[in-house]
């Protein structure tokens, strides 16, 4: 196991909690990354090193890397293209001045390159830069997270209303993955830098449909939960009042391009194999949560 300091982006997020967490787990050198000190105590209390950076400044990025081995780079949600490009690049030439010998980028979606959908694109394009940067580099492709299921707008369907809303056809197999196999995922390539040029992409154990994710929360919950299928134009309909025209067309056309291509199961097997990562199943994951009814979740 390599003992270098590791600088995790996104160290307070859903992505890069589960990173922090297991290379702490492992006795590993953490440097977790914030824009507010306070919100990363608990990992303080760990015995983590706080870096307080923005992404959109480069000169506080410069600081947080200084001394640093090697990165896990995530990049928040952000649908302001060129400013979200921008913060790949200031990660990626912030490490380039420091020396990094490793930067693992979890893309945080299954990016399909030279698919016609915005946010798919500006993400290749930070990995395009990461390749040219020079700075060796692993790149995880992700699916769908399963703590999806845990939004204010799927889970309540679920636990109080035995529906399970979601935008993809009923019978349409997705690897869904939890955040925490998928932080493994990101922990593990850190000890593979014989794997840098390379890019993986990353599913659960399981080709899922939204009929067989209803059954076992029919099963978990022991009352029935049937699936229902939103189209597209219909779930981009109800995001625009939340989110704005521009954000649902675009979380909308990802799913649209998604269905299009007719199946989002991953066959894991090698690169669990390749990554020693254990599976985490849908059941193991759902057993790890509150679903009584009217809980108010995590
Ligand atoms: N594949 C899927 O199924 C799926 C599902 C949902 C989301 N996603 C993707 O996952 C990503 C969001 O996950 P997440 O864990 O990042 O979300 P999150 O739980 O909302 O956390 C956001 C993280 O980004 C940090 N951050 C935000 N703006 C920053 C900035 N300017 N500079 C430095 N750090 C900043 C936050 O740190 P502080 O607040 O502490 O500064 C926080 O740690 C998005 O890219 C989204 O597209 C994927």
């Amino acid at each position: 196991m390599h003992d270098g300091k590791v600088l995790v982006y996104g160290a307070t997020g859903a992505q890069g909690s589960p990173v922090v967490e297991q290379l702490l787990d492992a006795g590993r050198r953490v440097r977790a990354v914030t824009r507010d000190a306070e919100r990363a105590q608990h990992w303080a209390a760990r015995g983590a090193e706080v870096a307080v950076a923005d992404l959109g400044q480069p000169e506080t990025l410069k600081a947080a890397n200084e001394g640093i081995d090697m990165v896990v780079l995530q990049l928040p949600l952000q649908y302001d293209f060129a400013l979200h490009e921008a913060y790949g690049r200031n990660a990626i030439d912030a490490a380039r001045a420091a020396g990094v010998e490793l930067v693992v980028f979890n893309t945080s979606a299954h990016v399909i390159p030279d698919a016609d959908v915005h946010i798919y694109q500006v993400r290749q394009e930070v990995v395009d830069y990461l390749h040219d940067s020079g700075v060796p580099s692993i790149v995880l492709r992700p699916t769908f997270y399963m703590e999806i299921l845990l939004g204010p707008w799927i889970r309540p369907g679920i636990v109080d209303n035995g529906v399970m809303a979601f935008p993809l056809p009923a019978d349409f197999p997705m690897s869904w993955v939890s955040a925490s196999e998928m932080g493994a995922y990101s922990v593990a390539a850190l000890d593979r830098p014989d794997l840098a040029g390379r890019t993986f992409d990353i599913g659960g154990p399981e080709a899922l449909t939204g009929s067989g994710m209803a059954a076992q929360f029919s099963d978990l919950l022991r009352s029935s939960v049937s699936y229902m299928p939103i189209p597209p134009d219909a779930y981009e309909q109800a995001l625009a009042p939340m989110f704005g025209p521009t954000v649902a067309f675009e979380v909308a056309s990802q799913v649209r391009y998604i269905i299009g291509t007719g199946d989002g199961s991953i066959d894991m097997k090698e690169t669990a194999a390749e990554f020693s990562v254990e599976p985490v199943t849908l059941q193991q994951w759902l057993r790890g949560h509150e679903w009584r009814t009217g809980s108010t979740g995590p």
